[in-house]
């Protein structure tokens, strides 16, 4: 099983995607957490990265795309995996597809969350996740089990330094202006798969599940 994920910042992918990894048991790829990595780790493309993270813009894609390209090549991924992030360009979607191409593969479903903007603003401030296994959690619509503590590992959660309300901003006006293209894309390629995203996150879950099937 072949999975992207699509919608704005804040839509659930990442909530999602963690799901569907492990209904599947497929790896849960994002992007944005391998960035988050790097970063912490102190590393060149981390470097490279955050300076676009922090302004909201999107890492530039010859940065992005071998990144991916190569995360996908390794062995646990050989039975598939949900891609939360990737791809967010139309060269990041011909890339992924020249390369599944090359191999005989292709993606099976692209999951489109829907939420309309005004409500990205009040889950973004609200948003806590876990820098150890990317967990998300939100202060109300979501909390863990502890209070800032991961229910999956232990650790202590943080907010992430792009959800402020300005980045958020300039995440959503890139989104539009760069990813959404991609919803009309995976739906020329027939494996578009759109649900209602401002659901409870179990019940945008079984819809995603039913959507699946
Ligand atoms: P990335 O980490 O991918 O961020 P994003 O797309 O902006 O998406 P988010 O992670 O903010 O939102 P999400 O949809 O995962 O929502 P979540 O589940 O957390 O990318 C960050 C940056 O990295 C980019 O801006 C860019 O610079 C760079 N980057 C990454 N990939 C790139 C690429 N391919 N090319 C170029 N640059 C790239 O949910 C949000 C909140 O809402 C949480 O608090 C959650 O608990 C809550 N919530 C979830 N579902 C519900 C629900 N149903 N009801 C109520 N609350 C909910
Ligand atoms: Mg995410
Ligand atoms: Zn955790």
């Amino acid at each position: 099983m072949k999975i992207i994920m699509l919608g704005a910042p804040g839509a659930g992918k990442g909530t999602q995607a963690i799901n569907i990894a492990k209904e599947y048991d497929i790896p849960h790829v994002s992007t944005g957490d391998i960035f988050r990595a790097n970063i912490k780790n102190g590393t060149e493309l981390g470097n490279q990265a955050k300076a676009y993270m922090d302004k909201g813009m999107l890492v530039p894609d010859e940065l992005t795309i071998g990144m991916l390209l190569s995360r996908i090549s390794e062995p646990d991924c050989e039975k598939g995996y949900v891609l939360d992030g990737f791809p967010r360009t139309i060269p990041q979607a011909e890339s992924l597809k020249k390369a599944l191409t090359e191999r005989g593969e292709a993606i099976d479903a692209a999951v489109d969350i829907e939420v309309p903007d005004e409500e990205i603003l009040v889950r973004m401030t609200g948003r806590r996740s876990c820098p150890q296994c990317g967990a998300t959690y939100h202060v109300s619509f979501n909390p863990p089990k502890a209070q800032d503590v991961c229910d999956r590992c232990g650790h202590a959660l943080t907010q992430r330094s792009d959800d402020k309300p300005e980045t958020v901003k300039e995440r959503l006006s890139v989104y539009h202006a760069q990813t959404k293209p991609l919803i009309e894309y995976y739906g020329n390629e027939g494996v578009l798969r759109q649900v209602d995203g401002t659901m409870k996150p179990d019940e945008v879950f079984s819809a995603i599940m039913e959507a699946l099937k």
